[in-house]
């Protein structure tokens, strides 16, 4: 007989941590660089990050409070995502720190910029891939009885994007070389990925 462990998160998970987050793992993060209206960069990790269409592509992640990049962006318009490789780990949990908004994470990450083409805020240059957004919805999340929870949910249209070639392999984005380092849970838990995890499965054919 299978034993279940079972809770009702609004009365506590019993458990000697919340399993939430490793059970919906290991999430890419969002790696997000915005602007300031003062002109001052931005940049920060968001593991509640997803894509969530194809055509037009839409990125968004979603922030607990209304944090600094938040801010930028409901004021701009405008973000960055910058894909988090295994070689900047370091870098992007440094760039999490929480610090005033006048701290420039990517000066605090020792990180540089490049610019981007059609949006303002720069990319992190050491960063395989970018994708340039323009906002398209700030959500304000509500639970499920509509009460209002400070959780923002920041939707963007992927207007451009910037590949490093050496990820391409024969016309081919080749998600192994990208390196990408995904959260697990608890405080410390990442995870990476190699050729080994791989597998292959198509999608089942629908005789009409
Ligand atoms: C890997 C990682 C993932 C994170 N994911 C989130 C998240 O999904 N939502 C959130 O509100 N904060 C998240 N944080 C914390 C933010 O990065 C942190 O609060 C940061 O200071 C926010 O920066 P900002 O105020 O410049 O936007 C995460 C931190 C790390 C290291």
């Amino acid at each position: 007989m299978r034993e279940f462990h079972f809770y009702q998160p609004k009365l506590g998970h019993g458990l000697k941590h919340d399993p939430l987050n490793s059970i919906v793992a290991p999430r890419p993060i969002g790696w997000i660089s915005s602007q300031s209206p003062e002109g001052v960069l931005n940049l920060a990790p968001y593991s509640f990050f997803n894509a969530f269409n194809y055509t037009p592509p839409i990125i968004g992640f979603s922030s607990i409070g209304w944090k600094d990049s938040v801010r930028n962006i409901a004021a701009s318009k405008e973000f960055v995502w910058n894909l988090a490789s295994r070689p900047l780990a370091e870098q992007m949990n440094t760039s999490s720190a929480l610090v005033a908004p006048e701290v420039n994470e990517f000066e605090l990450a020792g990180l540089a910029t490049a610019p981007s083409r059609l949006v303002k805020p720069p990319r992190v240059l050491e960063s395989p891939v970018s994708f340039e957004c323009r906002l398209s919805d700030i959500v304000q999340l509500q639970n499920a009885n509509g009460g209002l929870i400070d959780t923002w949910l920041v939707l963007g249209e992927v207007v451009a994007v910037h590949i490093d070639t050496a990820m391409l392999e024969d016309g081919v984005y080749n998600t192994v070389l990208a390196q990408p380092i995904m959260r697990g849970g608890g405080p410390t838990d990442y995870f990476s990925i190699s050729e080994a995890q791989r597998f292959h499965m198509h999608r089942p054919v629908v005789d009409k």
